[in-house]
């Protein structure tokens, strides 16, 4: 099963090597990773991306590493994961994206997450893909709806503790033929 998917101006494929450097960059960035805990260090980003490689291994699909076509950048990642925590919606597949401060603005996150909503009904096979972010995420939650999603209610976030304030967060779905 192939692991690309092509948009019109965008690769979504499994990660390169030289993948690494601009993604620990990225992930280094204050604004990048705003509604996040925090940022995140050279390791974490290293011992992510065996994670999502692992990942590819396992299913055959992940968080895809995303190239524009017109100049091969990498500009970060949309794709799937399975949330680790326990919830009333958990197992699920999750979509989500978290792309570079200079590639926002120009329509690439919602480009590549219909893509992959598409590529998982269509290819993959799922009946139904969530996604969740902090209810402050208002970039993230535009994709979201721009993408299909639709609103299914709020949920505290059982990692973070009481009074964070990301803990509140909303949930998105979409069915298969929705
Ligand atoms: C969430 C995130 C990926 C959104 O990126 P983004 O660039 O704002 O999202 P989009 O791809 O939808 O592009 C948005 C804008 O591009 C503009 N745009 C420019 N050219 C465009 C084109 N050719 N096609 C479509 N939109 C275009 C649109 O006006 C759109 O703005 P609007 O929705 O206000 O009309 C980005 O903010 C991010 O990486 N955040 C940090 C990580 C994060 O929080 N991830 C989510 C955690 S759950």
């Amino acid at each position: 099963m192939s692991q690309i998917i092509l948009t019109e101006r965008l690769k979504l494929r499994p990660w390169l090597d030289t993948d690494a450097e601009p993604f620990i960059q990225l992930n280094k960035d204050p604004e990048v990773m705003r509604f996040f805990p925090s940022t995140q260090t050279t390791d974490e980003t290293l011992r992510q991306i065996d994670r999502i490689k692992k990942h590819f291994t396992d299913y055959g699909y992940g968080l895809y590493a995303i190239e524009r076509l017109d100049n091969h950048q990498f500009i970060g990642y949309t794709g799937f994961a399975h949330p680790s925590f326990k919830s009333h919606f958990t197992p699920c597949i999750e979509v989500g994206w978290r792309l570079s401060k200079d590639n926002w603005g120009r329509g690439f996150a919602t480009e590549a997450a219909k893509a992959c909503i598409t590529h998982g009904f269509d290819i993959l096979g799922f009946n139904e893909i969530y996604s969740f972010t902090a209810t402050i995420n208002l970039p993230s939650i535009s994709v979201m709806k721009k993408s299909g999603l639709q609103l299914v209610g709020e949920f505290e976030h059982p990692i973070l503790p009481e009074g964070h304030p990301l803990k509140t967060h909303v949930l998105y779905k979409i069915s298969n033929k929705s």
